[in-house]
């Protein structure tokens, strides 16, 4: 199928157009995945849902459990939904989407209505989480933890100037969410 293809987009469900694997069968090299590529995170139910555009982080083992990690501002308005819902997906769309993907990140949900001006197609996972058809790869994640690091924390100069300047002010504050990844889903 193809992705650009609106109309089939529209018509067909979830479960068509995407297969449930572990995430050991994620193919995608780590590095790309959390360096080359822009995830979008979403948080919240079909009624109301907010995603925006992240960068860096990362993914591992936390407690025994497969998990990502990313770095949000303290003021993201899709940081709220997380800690509201305590669930989040991120989704990875191809390169075909970049302006929808940078147009994510480039105005707050809190105060625009970014998420109905998208071209982008909002679908529910059977989890009733929200993603996007458009996405090649698709991460359910549960809200593990939520650590705003101390200056004191870092080692490295390059590390020191980057939390002194993230955190001029309490808004500015970068925090560290890990979540359990719980489902992941590929495009078929
Ligand atoms: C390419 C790109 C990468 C971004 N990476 C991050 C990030 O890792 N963490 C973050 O807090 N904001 C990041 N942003 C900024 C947010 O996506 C942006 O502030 C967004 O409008 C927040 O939306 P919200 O308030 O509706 O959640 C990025 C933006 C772009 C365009």
């Amino acid at each position: 199928m193809k992705t650009t293809d609106h109309v089939t987009l529209k018509e067909t469900s979830f479960n068509q157009l995407f297969r449930r694997i572990s995430p050991e069968e994620i193919c995608d090299n780590v590095f790309t995945l959390a360096g080359k590529v822009f995830p979008v995170i979403t948080a919240g139910k079909e009624d109301h849902y907010n995603s925006m555009t992240a960068s860096g982080g990362g993914f591992g083992m936390l407690f025994m459990k497969p998990a990502t990690w990313c770095i949000l501002q303290a003021t993201r308005y899709t940081l709220e939904l997380i800690q509201k819902e305590k669930t989040y997906t991120m989704s990875y769309l191809p390169d075909e989407y970049k302006k929808q993907i940078l147009f994510l990140g480039s105005k707050s949900g809190r105060d625009s209505a970014k998420m109905e001006e998208v071209e982008l197609t909002g679908v529910q996972a059977p989890s009733g989480d929200m993603s996007f058809k458009e996405a090649r790869l698709i991460l359910e994640c549960k809200l593990t933890e939520i650590t705003t690091p101390n200056p004191d924390d870092f080692y490295t100069q390059e590390a020191k100037d980057y939390i002194n300047e993230a955190y001029k002010g309490a808004n500015d504050y970068r925090k560290y969410v890990f979540g359990e990844i719980t489902r992941v889903w590929l495009k078929n």
